[in-house]
């Protein structure tokens, strides 16, 4: 009822010049078709129908893509790119749209299909996922890794390729499993741009076997959500009477500081506290307890306005304080070590004479053994101060505990 309303409205301002304006239809477009034009890309075509009459009327067009995501959206031309996975095929269809002003008039549909990419089931990559990287030069590296599918035959060697724009480039650094399929691609360097934060980076994993055709697999990914961001730098910590101080410069990183938040973690390593506070300064305040020692790691990422990544790594610890207790330990521990070595030693010393006379006297058991045991378990009590990076944090007392431990034991 409505749709004859608009009709018969339409057909008058449009067409209120043609005598046999009664009989004018809006008809559907006409050869449409779909052409495959990159990695994971479709070309929607199609051309008006000739018999269209319009006249005052704007002619537009609607689109709708059935699968394998569903969109719709119209346009004046006549042509139409998407990116998008096609390992499943694809279908869309379209229809003329005859408009003035708020009315509106749609055709028929009209319908295209791409089939799904040939190959056996289960043959395709499962578990896709990719990561990105800005190095030091200021290009982008990327890494995938993927499992192969379930039916997929042992001699199944995959291929990538990523397309970025309409820049296409074949994977040729793998990392293989124990049947020498490739399951991971790096590329050092890429053309993909560091600061089209909202761009696609299509992925194309194909691959071929004696014994199964193998079935090609695609994935977009959004450009910042695969992004792992860099390490913050430069980071320094110190103590002013009882205030911490910290301050740490942006990640490697075409983006202003203004789009970083930070997340700053750390540990009293007399109390075993820890704490993860988020900021978006690069520097930072916090009142401490003097007499404890402390280990302060910094991560980063993208403000969500700058197109959020993933959490870049947490930084090395970096530790400061006294700890007064733990230092006491420690020498307690370095003086018992010492002295614990030398007997060690003195006693190899005593068995190695006492060789000597062993070919004349039968021989008696070493106490070397009897010493072996206690040694790991308090050179691992001694390292308390930090799991990670001994380096940053270990102090003297500790260098010379461990030294002295691997001469005399290995
Ligand atoms: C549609 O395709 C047919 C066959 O390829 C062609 O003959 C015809 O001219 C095309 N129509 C238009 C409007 O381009
Ligand atoms: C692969 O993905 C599936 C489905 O998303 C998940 O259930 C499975 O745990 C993943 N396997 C591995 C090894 O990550
Ligand atoms: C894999 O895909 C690429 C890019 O489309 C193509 O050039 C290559 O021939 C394909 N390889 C196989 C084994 O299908």
């Amino acid at each position: 009822m409505m749709a004859s309303v608009v009709r018969a409205l339409l057909i008058l301002l449009c067409m209120r010049n043609i005598p046999q304006a009664a009989g004018v239809q809006v008809l559907p477009p006409v050869n449409f078709t779909l052409t495959v034009s990159a990695l994971a890309q479709v070309l929607l075509h199609w051309k008006p129908n000739p018999e269209q009459e319009h006249r005052n009327c704007t002619i537009r067009y609607d689109v709708k893509i059935l699968s394998p995501e569903p969109e719709e959206y119209d346009t004046g031309k006549t042509h139409s790119v998407r990116s998008v996975a096609l390992h499943n095929g694809f279908s869309a269809r379209v229809r003329t749209l005859l408009l003035h002003s708020d009315l509106q008039l749609g055709s028929e549909w009209v319908k295209g299909e791409l089939p799904p990419l040939p190959g056996a089931p289960e043959t395709s990559v499962t578990n896709l996922s990719c990561v990105t990287q800005i190095t030091i030069a200021g290009t982008v590296s990327l890494h995938c890794s993927w499992l192969p599918g379930q039916g997929a035959p042992e001699d199944t060697k995959y291929f990538l390729f990523y397309r970025y724009g309409t820049y296409t480039e074949e994977c040729h650094s793998y990392v293989k499993d124990k049947w020498n399929r490739n399951t991971k691609c790096s590329f050092a360097g890429t053309h993909i741009d560091p600061e089209q934060v909202d761009s696609l980076v299509a992925v194309h994993i194909n691959g071929s076997s004696k014994h199964a055709a193998i079935k090609p697999f695609q994935q977009l990914f959004q450009q910042n959500a695969i992004e792992k961001v860099n390490v913050p730098r430069n980071i320094s910590v110190s103590l002013e009477q009882n205030n911490l101080l910290a301050t740490w410069e942006k990640p490697i990183s075409p983006f202003p500081a203004e789009c970083f938040e930070y997340e700053f973690y750390f540990i009293n390593l007399k109390s075993g506290n820890k704490q993860t506070l988020r900021m978006s300064s690069n520097s930072f305040r916090l009142r401490i307890d003097g007499t404890s020692r402390y280990s302060i790691q910094i991560r980063a990422n993208h403000h969500v306005h700058c197109g959020r990544g993933f959490w870049s790594n947490w930084s090395e610890s970096v530790c400061v304080g006294q700890n007064k207790l733990e230092s006491s330990i420690s020498w307690i521990l370095t003086v018992l070590c010492v002295s614990m070595s030398c007997t060690f030693l003195l006693t190899t010393l005593i068995c190695k004479i006492n060789h000597i006379w062993s070919k004349l006297f039968p021989p008696i058991p070493t106490p070397s053994n009897k010493f072996r045991d206690p040694f790991p378990t308090d050179y691992e009590r001694a390292r308390t101060c930090t799991s990670d990076t001994e380096t940053e944090c270990g102090s003297f007392a500790e260098d010379l505990y461990c030294s002295v431990l691997d001469d005399s034991v290995f």
